[in-house]
């Protein structure tokens, strides 16, 4: 983050930093211009160790300086440590710099600054753009923030690779200049003050005006305004946008943790999702997607590339847009497709499914599936950011901010997102399962309702998170669209709990994985309804049998009136009856509950669990 003004810059720079800390949190530090001084500071660990010694003991001035820049840290080259923790600053200490990304040519730069003489301080590569901006000022004359930003531009004609950078210069106090490339950076338009940040909850309390940056520009703030330039130094414009939440939409509001409260608020972020997408006569209605019916008509494949639990999302839509459209539909983790040769061309849609928006592997699958003529179509919940920018079409989710690191609203909305891309892509095409869609359109206008009673039935899935605590290992199992639904259980539980958690097919159990299965061994095991795909529920009670045969203790997800599970589930778990594909939306809910109070019980920081960040910009 970075800020320009008149109030004391220190302040807000951490209360952004705060609310940007899910995205990074293994280090910390500031930089203030004060006096014509650079004044740092900077941690290993999370921004309370800055704040402590901040608080503690500040640095003579620190908290007088009206221009300040801020970072958190994701370490990427170098471990997390004091020395590593950025801002980096020049030797002569004239320029501090913050960076988010991967400087790809680091080695080179260095190997060739150390020829010159320049000690480094870090093993980062982010310092050798502080050493280079340092070099390009000394050629200067008189300084200025023009010639900053011009410093900057150089530099970054240097680097190769994903970065945003954020520099100040001691010299040229009531400036900070940014530039980015492949990573994200907006600017907060404040009055005779102005902002930068990777995302707008770090200025949300202060501005709800913001500019979008385009791909390798340059953008310096100066308490009277925004130049943009592009990296050669010809102007550019950003893309002015108002931000329609407000601070409070980022506050834990009551809650011990960001996670409880967004997994109570998936009832809204669903009816937000569905909202004005559902017509009158059970038509789905997506008029902000720039696809037309006759390219919908043209698609022959659909593939999904995602990451993480935006992947597991994408999973669920195979079941249901193949069965809805029968169009044979394909989907991969962003880092496999982008680096093998998928069959692709202009008749392919290839759906992106991202949270942030911003995460690198899928944007490189993005490119990659753009190289090759497919048309992307990008289902997002962050407004303007690089993911939908760069696909020809986007469908938003409306879940607000996530900040809790393990994503759980977000999820929800992507099914919904998929579900309604697969319904309208159905009735484009005019296929025989019209009717079916119809009364799809029906039943997800029901899910809020659903939702909000499964949330009120969670009590016993504390408890049990309880007893589960100190248990080794816990496996998942699930078919059909239960299946993915097992995966991201598993997923939440690792992420959060720290403990061995895998999901399986359940079919899949009797060729390996049931040879884990020992005397109490927790199975959560996700029942699909007994209505409708009859076969389906009848084999998993099967499996439920079998690993309890073998001692595992089963924890059972099932309907409401599935009787059949009754005499074999040590634990049960009620969701109301839903249709077997939109299922997910209620099964995986008591999974984010348990995985969230496992993880509480054991001691854990739920909303930022180690080693994780929530929006990954390295790939
Ligand atoms: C990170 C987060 C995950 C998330 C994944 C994809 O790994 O820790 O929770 O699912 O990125 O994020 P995206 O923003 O692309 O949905």
């Amino acid at each position: 983050m970075g800020y320009v003004g008149s109030r004391p810059a220190l302040g807000i720079v951490l209360d952004g930093l705060r609310r940007l800390e899910y995205r990074g949190y293994d280090s910390a530090g500031v930089a203030v211009v004060a006096a014509g001084r650079l004044l740092t500071e900077k941690r290993a660990g999370k921004l309370a160790n800055l704040e402590k010694i901040l608080a503690e003991s500040p640095t003579a001035g620190i908290a007088d300086g009206v221009t300040a820049i801020g970072h958190t840290r994701w370490a990427t080259h170098g471990g997390p440590t004091d020395r590593n923790a950025h801002p980096h600053m020049s030797r002569d200490g004239r320029v501090a710099v913050i960076h988010n990304g991967i400087i790809e040519n680091f080695a080179k730069l260095r190997t060739e600054l150390e020829a010159e003489g320049v000690e480094f301080a870090s093993d980062t590569d982010t310092e050798c753009a502080a050493h280079l901006l340092a070099a390009e000022l000394a050629k200067q004359g008189e300084p200025s923030a023009e010639g900053l930003a011009a410093a900057m531009r150089r530099v970054c004609q240097r680097l190769e690779g994903a970065f945003t950078l954020l520099a100040v210069d001691s010299a040229v106090p009531g400036a900070v200049v940014g530039a980015r490339r492949n990573s994200p950076l907006v600017v907060g338009r404040g009055s005779g003050e102005n902002y930068l940040a990777s995302d707008v909850s770090a200025f949300i309390e202060h501005t709800r005006e913001a500019v979008e940056l385009g791909q390798d520009q340059v953008v310096l703030i100066t308490p009277k305004g925004i130049e943009i330039t592009d990296f050669s130094g010809q102007p550019a414009t950003g893309k002015d946008f108002h931000i329609d939440w407000d601070a409070s939409a980022a506050e834990k509001g009551g809650y011990d943790y960001f996670m409880l409260k967004e997994i109570a608020e998936q009832p809204q972020a669903v009816a937000d999702t569905l909202l004005g997408r559902l017509g009158e006569n059970g038509e789905i209605a997506l008029d902000e997607v720039r696809l037309t019916d006759q390219d919908l008509r043209d698609v022959d494949k659909v593939f999904i590339v995602a990451c993480g639990t935006a992947y597991h999302a994408g999973l669920v839509a195979k079941y249901a847009i193949e069965h809805w459209t029968r169009v044979p539909c394909e989907v991969e983790l962003a880092s496999e497709f982008r680096y093998r040769d998928p069959v692709l061309d202009r008749s392919t849609l290839v759906v992106a499914i991202s949270q942030s928006g911003e995460t690198m592997d899928t944007l490189m699958a993005l490119r990659h599936a753009k190289e090759q003529k497919a048309r992307v179509l990008a289902i997002c919940n962050t407004n303007g950011s690089t993911i939908p920018r760069e696909s020809d079409a986007v469908l938003y989710t409306h879940a607000g901010p996530e900040i809790a690191v393990a994503s759980t609203k977000a999820f929800l909305t992507q099914l919904v997102a998929c579900y309604l891309v697969g319904l309208h892509l159905a009735q484009v095409r005019g296929i025989k399962y019209a009717d079916e869609v119809a009364a799809v359109v029906a039943q997800l206008q029901e899910m809020p309702g659903k939702l909000q009673e499964v949330l009120g039935t969670m009590e016993p899935v504390r408890e049990l998170a309880r007893s589960l605590a100190e248990a080794k290992s816990v496996l998942f199992i699930g078919r059909h669209v239960g299946y993915p639904v097992a995966l991201e259980g598993a997923l939440k539980l690792k992420e959060l709990a720290y403990m061995h958690a895998e999901g399986f097919a359940a079919g899949e159990l009797k060729h390996g994985p049931i040879a884990l299965i020992d005397e109490g061994c927790p199975v959560v095991c996700v029942v699909p309804s007994p209505a409708g795909r009859g076969v389906l529920h009848d084999k998993i009670v099967s499996n439920i049998q079998e690993v309890r045969a073998r001692g595992a203790q089963t924890i059972v997800i099932a309907e409401e009136g599935d009787d059949d599970v009754v005499p074999y589930a040590d634990h049960l778990v009620r969701v109301p009856r839903t249709p077997t594909l939109l299922a997910p939306l209620v099964t995986t809910v008591p999974l984010q509950v348990l995985a969230c109070e496992i993880a509480a019980a054991r001691g854990h920081d739920v909303d930022q669990p180690r080693n994780l960040a929530k929006s990954v910009t390295v790939e």
